[in-house]
C-alpha cells in the first residue's frame, strides 16, 4: 500500500502543494498588480544556514523576521508575503550560485541573508550585479557596508569591527597589557580579531599572538596549548554557534578558565549558554544586544518570540526581527510597490524605530549606528553590565554611494 492511498489527508496536502507550485509559476509571469485589483505576493528570498555550525543562528533570524511580519498581519506594504528559503550551508563556494538561484530562478523581490561573512560577500556581489535589494541580517564583513556599499544593500546587524573594537577598549581599560587572539580563518575571524587588537592598542595593550584554524573546524587543543605557553593577560576569541559551544568548553576543560580571562564579541555566548554550562559562567563579552536591557520593546519582543517559538530570544532573533521592521517601514512608504526603488531606498534609509536592542538608526553606509554593551554570562543570561561604547558607527572605509 502506498502512502497516498493509506493517507487521504496527506494526499490532499500533496495535491494542494502541487497546485500552489503551479500557481506560483504562473504568478511569476504576471505583473505585480492583477487585473482584478489583487496584488501579487511579495517574494522574500531567505538565504540562511539551515544546517551546520550556524544552524541555530539561521533559525532564529528566520523566526524573528517572520514574527515581525506576522505581527503586521503577514503583509508588507499591503501585499501578502511569500517566503522562499534556501540553505546556504555557510559555504562561500556555493554562495554565488545559491544567490543567483533566488534572484534569477525564484524571481524574488528582496534577498535576505546571511550569517557567514564569506557567503555574504557572494550575495553582495550578486546583489550589485543584478541590482537586487539585499538586507543582511547578520554577517559582519566590513566591505558590505564599506568598499562595496550600494544603495540596494542594507545591514540590520553589525559590522565585525563594532563589537570587537569595543572589547579591545574594555580589555585595555581593565588593565590588561598583552592579548592572544584566536578564531576561524575567514573574513569574520580576521576582521573581528584585528578590530579587537586595534581597540586594545589604542588603550595601551598589545596583541602578542594570533591563532587561526579553518572554518568550521573545532580541533582547538593544539591552539590552547600555544595559549597556555604564551600566558597572555587576556584571550579574545571569535567563534559562534556550535563552534562557540565547543571552544568555551574546551577552554575551561584545558584549565585556562581560572588563569587567563577569556573575552570575545557576544557571539561567543549568545544562544549557547545552556549548552556551555558552567564553562561560560562569568565570561565578559561585548555586543549590540544583552539580556536585561531596560526597554519596553525588548520585553514585549521577548515574550512574543517565546510564545511563537517556545525558545528564548537572542541577538540573532533580534536581528531577524529588525530586518522585518525595516521591510515593514520601507514597503509601507511605497505601498508595496518595489519598483519605486528610489522612494523605497530613501524610506529605508530614514527608518528609525525602537528595536529590542535600543534605538535603531542606520549610517549613510546602511549599517546600524549602535550602543555596544558589556555583558556578563550569569546563569542562562548574558546580563547587561554597562554601555561599553555609545553610538558606535563602523568606519565604513571606502564606501561611496555614488
Ligand atoms: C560572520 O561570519 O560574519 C559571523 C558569523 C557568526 C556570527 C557573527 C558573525 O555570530
Amino acid at each position: 500500500m502506498t502512502i497516498e492511498t493509506k493517507n487521504a489527508g496527506r494526499r490532499r496536502v500533496l495535491k494542494g502543494l502541487a497546485a500552489s507550485a503551479g500557481a506560483a509559476a504562473a504568478a511569476s509571469f504576471l505583473p505585480a498588480r492583477f487585473a482584478i485589483g489583487q496584488q501579487a505576493k511579495l517574494r522574500l528570498g531567505l538565504m540562511l544556514p539551515y544546517t551546520g555550525t550556524y544552524t541555530a543562528l539561521g533559525k532564529n533570524i528566520d523566526d524573528g523576521l517572520r514574527l515581525a511580519i506576522n505581527e503586521k498581519g503577514g503583509r508588507l506594504g499591503g501585499r501578502a508575503v511569500e517566503y522562499i528559503t534556501l540553505d546556504d550551508e555557510s559555504d562561500p563556494s556555493k554562495g554565488a550560485d545559491n544567490a543567483n538561484k533566488l534572484v534569477t530562478g525564484s524571481k524574488i523581490d528582496f534577498m535576505i541573508g546571511t550569517v557567514h561573512s564569506g557567503v555574504v560577500m557572494a550575495m553582495v556581489k550578486v546583489a550589485r550585479d543584478t541590482d537586487t535589494m539585499l538586507i543582511i541580517p547578520n554577517g559582519g564583513v566590513g566591505a558590505a557596508t564599506g568598499a562595496l556599499c550600494a544603495p540596494n544593500i542594507f545591514r540590520t546587524s553589525f559590522s565585525n569591527w563594532q563589537p570587537a573594537y569595543a572589547m579591545g577598549k574594555v580589555a585595555a581599560s581593565e588593565g590588561r597589557k598583552t592579548a592572544a587572539v584566536i578564531s576561524w580563518d575567514y573574513a569574520a575571524g580576521k576582521e573581528s580579531t584585528d578590530a579587537f587588537s586595534q581597540g586594545f592598542a589604542e588603550g595601551g595593550g598589545q596583541t602578542v599572538k594570533q591563532l587561526f584554524l579553518p572554518f568550521p573546524n573545532v580541533e582547538f587543543q593544539p591552539l590552547l596549548t600555544e595559549i597556555a605557553a604564551t600566558k597572555p593577560d587576556v584571550v579574545y576569541a571569535f567563534f559562534a554557534g556550535g563552534g562557540a559551544v565547543k571552544f568555551v568548553k574546551d577552554y575551561a576543560g584545558a584549565g585556562l578558565g581560572s588563569s587567563i580571562p577569556l573575552v570575545g564579541p557576544g557571539f561567543l555566548t549568545d544562544g549557547t549558554l545552556e549548552a556551555q554550562g558552567d564553562s561560560a559562567q562569568g565570561l565578559e563579552t561585548t555586543l549590540h544586544y544583552a539580556d536585561g536591557l531596560p526597554f519596553p520593546k525588548d520585553k514585549s519582543f521577548r515574550e512574543a518570540f517565546k510564545k511563537a517559538t517556545t525558545r528564548d530570544a537572542d541577538v540573532y532573533a533580534v536581528q531577524g526581527y529588525d530586518t522585518g521592521t525595516l521591510l515593514i517601514s520601507g514597503l509601507a512608504a511605497v505601498k508595496g510597490d518595489v519598483k519605486a526603488r528610489a522612494a523605497l531606498v530613501g524610506a529605508m534609509e530614514k527608518t528609525v524605530f525602537n528595536s529590542p536592542r535600543g534605538r535603531f538608526t542606520l549610517s549613510k553606509a546602511h549599517n546600524p549606528v549602535q550602543d555596544i554593551y558589556l555583558r556578563k554570562a550569569t546563569g542562562l543570561q548574558n546580563l547587561f553590565v554597562r554601555v561599553a561604547v555609545k553610538g558606535l558607527a563602523d568606519p565604513a572605509t571606502g564606501c561611496s554611494m555614488a
